[in-house]
């Protein structure tokens, strides 16, 4: 079943130089980045993203914690394609808190905040944000990428991937 679906290296990853590390990990898997820029959200737009049933499942303060840390510095937001993308980039990402995250993953290899860490102060730096369902795929794609910013392209070794 192919696939699109979002990626956002987060201030982290890019404060801390990763871009080039985390694209790889998506690309070296046969993945296809179909979309890509780099953006500044303001507040209003991260609140669209980062929506309330966040604060119901994690409380206010981690909500106003994304909301404030989305916002303060560009992000890269990445479309990538490919067979049960959705699945395959949550595992090439790992667990929401990095201290968790199995070795092999991006968050296991390149950090290590625990969930304790982010629960006891509502924060937790973890590189990455990858839509989770299908429904937030789709849902999130069209608030970060308009149609003509997704692009439908063929890469020469894609025969050799599928
Ligand atoms: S996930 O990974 O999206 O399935 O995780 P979820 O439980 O749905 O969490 C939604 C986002 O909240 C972030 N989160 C936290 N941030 C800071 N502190 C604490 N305690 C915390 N708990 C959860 C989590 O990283 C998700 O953000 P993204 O950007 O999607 O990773």
């Amino acid at each position: 079943m192919m696939q699109k679906t979002l990626v956002l290296i987060k201030p982290d990853g890019l404060q801390r130089g990763l871009v080039g590390e985390i694209l790889k990990r998506f690309e070296q898997r046969g993945l296809k980045i179909v979309g890509m820029k780099m953006v500044r959200p303001d507040k209003e737009f991260a609140g669209r993203h980062y929506k309330e049933a966040i604060a119901q499942k994690h409380g206010e303060h981690v909500r106003n914690y994304l909301l404030d840390y989305i916002s303060s510095s560009p992000i890269i937001a990445v479309v990538i394609q490919g067979s049960s993308a959705i699945s395959v980039v949550r595992k090439i990402v790992g667990s929401t808190y990095p201290g968790e995250a199995d070795i092999g993953t991006i968050r296991g290899d390149f950090s290590h905040t625990s969930k304790e860490y982010a629960k006891k102060n509502n924060q937790g730096h973890n590189l990455i944000h990858a839509s989770e369902n299908e429904e937030d795929a789709k849902e999130e794609l069209a608030l970060w990428f308009s149609d003509d910013e997704i692009f439908d392209y063929k890469l020469s070794h894609e025969e050799h991937i599928y």
